[in-house]
């Protein structure tokens, strides 16, 4: 079959599309003939061996896909052959076949095709978890999403919207932000490029809680981190609760808090991981699901990518990503 893969860890040009053997079944596991794969910024980390997480070389990314199980393994109960499904795989995504555990498959509604059911896993399965297991986001409460036109922003700004709260969005361009207020969010605001000054910061504050009317974010969702983080923090409101989903300005600039700003706000720093939450709370996370297809059934919240590669120019979807450039979810579709 033919597949991405990763063979020597660095940036997405070191990744190559070669034909490498098939997947072999085994007992608890199906063979899916993939359809789409879509990336997200782990895989960019993965290969870079910076992700806490780590396959041993060589491996093919792509932590979510979907298509068609061409073979099932013998203890295998609940899916049969040319049932259509997609997994979270957390690797294998980026190839024609992928041998995935009974574990981590969820059959296809009806009303979804190859390409939304391999967008919602990780992006909306996170920000779900996230708003409403972590924040306990209320109705008329506001959240503030940072980095809100990437994967996961997006994502929070429509399930942010589903669950009746008002939605800041801040992005880096106002290409950007168009994409937010497109996708639902009732206020956009463009925050500089890069590692931000003490100014640059304090502006950054300022901005958000001009626009909360002086009373700052309930919730603040940050898969950025870096330099934006801390502002933000000083901004939120009584009681907020900031949720920590990722590093994407860099796992070098890992921001550390001041613990007063807790004290003064009386506010909450809440890790999210969606990943071990749903390998621990299956059941859970199951009825999550079950949510998000009522909520795609119902118009309320809409997985479509937006940026498309073939399975030949994977690696430049990965660059994509890493680049930035993404506007929203990026597929690899897969022939
Ligand atoms: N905690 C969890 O369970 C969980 C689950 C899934 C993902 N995550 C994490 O969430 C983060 C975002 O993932 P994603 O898939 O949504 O990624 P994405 O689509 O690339 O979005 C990330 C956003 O971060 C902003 N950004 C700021 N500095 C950046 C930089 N130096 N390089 C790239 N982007 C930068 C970009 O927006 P602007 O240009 O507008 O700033 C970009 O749109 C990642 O750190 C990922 O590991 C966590």
């Amino acid at each position: 079959m033919k597949a991405l893969q990763c063979i020597e860890l660095g940036g997405p040009d070191k990744l190559q599309v070669k034909d490498i053997a098939d997947p072999v079944i085994a007992a608890e596991h199906v063979i899916i003939d993939l359809k789409a794969a879509s990336i997200n910024f782990p895989d960019v980390l993965m290969i870079q061996g910076l992700y806490q997480f780590q396959p041993p070389l060589p491996f093919i990314p792509g932590g979510e896909a979907a298509g068609i199980i061409t073979e099932i393994g013998e203890n295998v109960l609940d899916f049969k052959v040319g049932d259509k499904v997609f997994a979270a795989s957390m690797t294998g995504g980026v190839a024609e076949k992928l041998l995935a555990h009974q574990s981590m498959l969820r059959a296809i509604p009806d009303d979804m095709d190859y390409e939304i059911a391999a967008a919602l896993s990780v992006t909306y399965g996170t920000s779900l978890y996230a708003l409403k297991q972590r924040a306990k986001i209320q109705p008329g409460e506001t959240l503030l999403v940072l980095g809100a036109s990437g994967g996961v922003g997006l994502a929070t700004i429509q399930l942010g919207k589903a669950m009746g709260a008002k939605v800041i969005a801040a992005a880096s361009t106002q290409e950007k932000i168009d994409i937010c207020l497109a996708n639902g969010a009732d206020e956009a605001f463009i925050y500089p490029s890069g590692n931000l000054s003490r100014e640059e910061q304090k502006e950054l504050s300022n901005k958000v809680k001009e626009l909360t009317g002086g009373l700052g974010p309930n919730v603040v969702y940050d898969p950025v981190g870096g330099s934006y983080a801390e502002p933000c923090l000083r901004s939120i409101a009584w009681e907020g609760r900031y949720l920590v989903i990722g590093f994407a300005a860099g796992a070098d600039q890992i921001p550390k808090m001041p613990l007063n700003l807790t004290l003064l706000k009386g506010c909450q720093i809440v890790g999210v991981f969606w990943g071990a939450w749903a390998g621990m709370f299956p059941d859970e996370n199951k009825a999550n699901f079950n949510e998000l297809f009522e909520l795609y059934s119902s118009g309320k919240i809409d997985p479509t990518p937006s940026d498309r590669f073939s399975l030949d120019d994977s690696a430049d979807a990965i660059a994509h990503l890493a680049n930035r450039k993404a506007k929203g979810k990026v597929i690899v579709t897969i022939d």
